[in-house]
């Protein structure tokens, strides 16, 4: 039996983190051969939260499961850490933007970057899905600079699912036969969902998305909008927020770069920019992705239309306001 990874998760007692602990101590994240040794983090205020949520995964009785510290010390929660997962931070309220999200989570994801430099494996693979999720993965890059950047990443894979389904809804197929959407950027409002590469699984191999469907205008208007506007459609439904979804999506993000994407396909992962596609190199920026043994890399080459191009410089300038506002808020 392989030894068992340690999984942090913060904001534990929170929304996502009910749903996220029993699929990763099921295997949905790290493989179904894989045992997990959970770190529950959050805050004091929820200290009973996390106990609750402890008794009922020991009451799971999952096999994998070879442990669960629940902690509200942010040193206790990040010993021996291998696999980072980042929910927690202040939640955002009605009305407030990424700017007013910023000030308030930066102190936090500077602390915690510190904690986990300090004590996580120096391997630890990072995922930031706290909002707003680039900019604090980049203050947690900064101000633990001894872990490698390439382990930081931020999760984009729920907007990337959210487009898959938008488009398998579309052209009336399994949303498992379209693959290659791209989201690149900001996981924000002003998202930006790439179907021009997007292929679907016609049975004798592939066809674009943008030769199967009706209209292709779509694709740079309501397909878009669709997906910016999911977030909202749910809560406006099931007055919460997405949580199954986005556990969901972190479990996929996780597991695509632990165990490798399928041969063919790439996936969306906010990871810290290179230079590729002519983006500011540093900023944590969505990118499509491909995965082998550990790492990603960046799928390089694609044609870039203007519209496209429009797009991502945007979200590019987006978050290079963020950081600078970050940083503003720090000195
Ligand atoms: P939630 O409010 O239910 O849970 C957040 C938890 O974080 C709470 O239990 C809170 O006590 C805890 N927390 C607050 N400050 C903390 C700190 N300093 N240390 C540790 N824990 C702390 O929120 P939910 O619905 O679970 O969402 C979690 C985060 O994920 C939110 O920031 C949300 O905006 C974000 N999100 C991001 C998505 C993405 O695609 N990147 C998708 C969906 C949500």
């Amino acid at each position: 039996e392989k030894d068992p990874l340690v999984v942090l998760v913060t904001g534990a007692a929170g929304q996502i983190g009910y749903a996220l602990v029993p699929m990763i101590a099921r295997g949905a994240m790290l493989g179904p051969d894989q045992p997990v040794i959970l770190h529950l983090l959050d805050i004091e205020p929820a200290a009973d939260i996390l106990k609750g949520v402890k008794m009922e995964l020991m009451d799971g009785a999952f096999p994998l499961l070879k442990g669960v510290v629940t902690t509200t010390d942010v040193v206790e929660a990040c010993k021996g850490v291998d696999i980072a997962i980042m929910l927690g931070g202040f939640p955002r309220r009605k009305g407030m933007n990424n700017k007013d999200l910023i000030s308030k989570n930066i102190g936090i994801y500077k602390a915690q970057a510190s904690a986990l430099e300090q004590h996580a494996d120096t391997n630890c693979k990072v995922l930031v899905v706290a909002n707003p999720a680039n900019t604090n993965a980049l203050i947690l890059k900064e101000y633990a600079p001894s872990i490698p950047e390439e382990n930081i990443t931020s999760l984009t894979r729920l907007d990337h699912n959210r487009a898959l389904c938008q488009l398998s809804d579309n052209l009336n197929v399994h949303v498992g036969d379209v693959k290659n959407v791209i989201m690149w950027g900001n996981h924000s409002s002003n998202q930006y969902p790439d179907a021009n590469h997007a292929i679907v699984n016609i049975g004798v191999g592939h066809k674009l998305v943008k030769e199967l469907v009706a209209d292709d205008h779509w694709l740079n208007t309501g397909f878009i909008t669709n997906v910016q506007q999911r977030g909202e459609a749910i809560i406006k439904a099931r007055r919460l927020s997405s949580a199954l979804s986005a556990a969901s999506a972190t479990c996929d993000h996780m597991r695509d770069w632990v165990l490798g994407t399928p041969k063919g396909t790439w996936v969306s992962m906010g990871v810290y920019s290179d230079g590729s596609y002519g983006i500011q190199p540093g900023l944590i920026y969505s990118f499509p992705v491909t995965c082998e043994k550990g790492e990603w890399s960046i799928v390089q080459g694609l044609k870039i239309d203007e519209f496209a191009r429009e797009k991502m410089d945007a979200l590019e300038k987006e978050l290079i306001e963020e950081k600078n506002f970050a940083y503003s808020c720090l000195h």
